[in-house]
């Protein structure tokens, strides 16, 4: 756990006015990082790079939590095929909004970041999805796209190395499901966001068939600061075995919303009473979705003495996810917010595959009979075994997403869904 954040000095979205400016950029040390391997090949072979990062062990912010370097060394060895980078921006989880500070107040940091990855896998495109919504940071990063053009950063013959790299901008259209990696993919290939069936793995087979991989914004926002400062620096932040710096998204029922850089492993506490200034109307704390809806919630009484990492948050029955934090106070009904979020999971699902199509329809359904006072105690134990029915069954983890908040919430909250079931139609009869 992290004790002395209070003097921890943002390294993500540094409190530099105009830094998505590249000349703003350049002069706080900006591209240093991608010039310096270029500058020394040997030392900074594509494998070297690969290597540092993977020591650093710089944990997905996408949600998994996958040391990025590992996945960039799945890549094969470069054939006559063509490479792709795609960067997931698509950031449509709800609780979830960091990635758009990157885009709006450090873009060159992230883009700086893809062609550290892209260098290291020699990759020939890179591809940024961007949830459609985001239209007022998409231009905002399509400039600094276009600035980093101008300066020789991307394009051919990049800075007189002869290499060549291109960067292109897409937008979401409102799915969540084109956040699922390969659900992503499929979109930039210009189908529906049918996730594919793995393996093979992207790696392998990714867009139109070629080695890809995908990273998450904030992933790659975290390498330039890897290659300036080595992955002892990087590994000295943070938790045990999830360090770095972590944009934490802090929404719900505090006083002050927001996203705040910090390092991974941060007292939970600490981030909703001092970081977010508290409950609002000095409320009862009832509960806390650590990381994006898709994460098990916890109750006030689970989260003493727990820090934002994976560790420790497994530990207290729950994921880091994307660090997303929804705070929830003493007059949150339980019952309503589970209806709502299994609402989402349901309307978001393809509906490739049977147990997700049909099993977050069913526990939507199911919800909306106790929320509006029609359930039976009987319904609670249905839908725990609905859960266990979607899980690990299905082509992606949409339909687990979908079941663990209904499993958690129930389970922790038992008392307030047997309650309203008590108080319904059916119990009366
Ligand atoms: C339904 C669903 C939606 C997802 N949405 C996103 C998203 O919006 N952004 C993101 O980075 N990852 C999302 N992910 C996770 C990605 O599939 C993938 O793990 C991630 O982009 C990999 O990047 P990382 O290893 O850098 O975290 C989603 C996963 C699922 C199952
Ligand atoms: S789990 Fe759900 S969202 Fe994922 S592929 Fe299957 S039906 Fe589609």
């Amino acid at each position: 756990m992290v004790e002395d954040w209070k003097s921890y000095e943002p390294l993500i979205i540094p409190d530099i006015p105009n830094l998505h400016r590249i000349e703003v950029y350049e002069e706080h040390d900006g591209y240093r990082a991608f010039r310096r391997i270029l500058d020394n090949p040997e030392e900074w072979s594509r494998t070297n790079v690969t290597n540092e990062v993977k020591a650093a062990n710089i944990r997905g912010r996408g949600g998994a939590g996958f040391n990025a370097g590992l996945k960039w060394s799945f890549m094969p060895q470069p054939d006559e095929r063509p490479r792709y980078l795609a960067c997931n921006g698509d950031e449509s989880e709800p609780g979830t909004f960091k990635d758009r500070n990157i885009f709006e107040f450090n873009p060159h940091l992230f883009i700086e970041g893809a062609l550290i990855a892209a260098y290291a896998m020699s990759v020939d495109v890179i591809y940024v999805y961007i949830r459609g919504e985001y239209i007022d940071w998409v231009r905002i990063f399509e400039k600094a796209v276009e600035e980093a053009y101008e300066k020789g950063y991307l394009g051919e013959d990049i800075l007189g190395t002869g290499i060549d790299i291109e960067m292109y901008t897409t937008y979401g259209a409102g799915a969540y499901i084109c956040g699922e990696e390969t659900g992503m993919l499929e979109s930039l290939e210009g189908k529906r966001g049918y996730p594919r069936i793995k393996p093979p793995f992207p790696a392998q087979k990714g867009l139109w068939g070629n080695p890809t991989t995908i990273n998450n914004i904030e992933t790659l926002a975290n390498v330039p600061l890897v290659i300036n400062n080595g992955a002892d620096w990087y590994q000295s932040i943070g938790a045990e075995d999830h360090n770095g710096p972590v944009l934490y998204g802090i929404s719900g029922h505090v006083n002050k919303p927001g996203v705040y850089e910090y390092p991974a492993g941060m007292p939970v506490e600490d981030l909703i009473y001092d970081v977010a200034g508290g409950i609002r109307g000095n409320k009862e704390l009832k509960a806390l979705i650590p990381g994006g809806t898709s994460t098990p919630v916890l109750r006030a009484d689970q989260l003493e003495g727990v820090s934002m990492d994976s560790n420790s948050l497994r530990d207290a029955g729950s994921m880091m996810g994307t660090a997303g934090m929804v705070v929830l106070d003493e007059d949150t009904d339980m019952v309503d917010l589970l209806w709502r979020i299994t609402h989402f999971f349901h309307h978001e699902s393809c509906g490739q595959c049977t147990p997700c199509r049909e099993g977050t329809g069913w526990l939507e359904k199911v919800l909306l009979k106790i929320k509006n006072g029609e359930g039976e105690i009987k319904d609670l134990d249905l839908l725990l075994d609905m859960t266990t029915q979607m899980e690990g069954r299905t082509i992606c983890a949409l339909a687990d997403a979908a079941a663990w908040p209904v499993r958690h919430t129930i389970n922790r909250f038992r008392d307030e869904f047997e309650e309203r079931c008590k108080k319904s139609v059916h119990a009366v009869a």
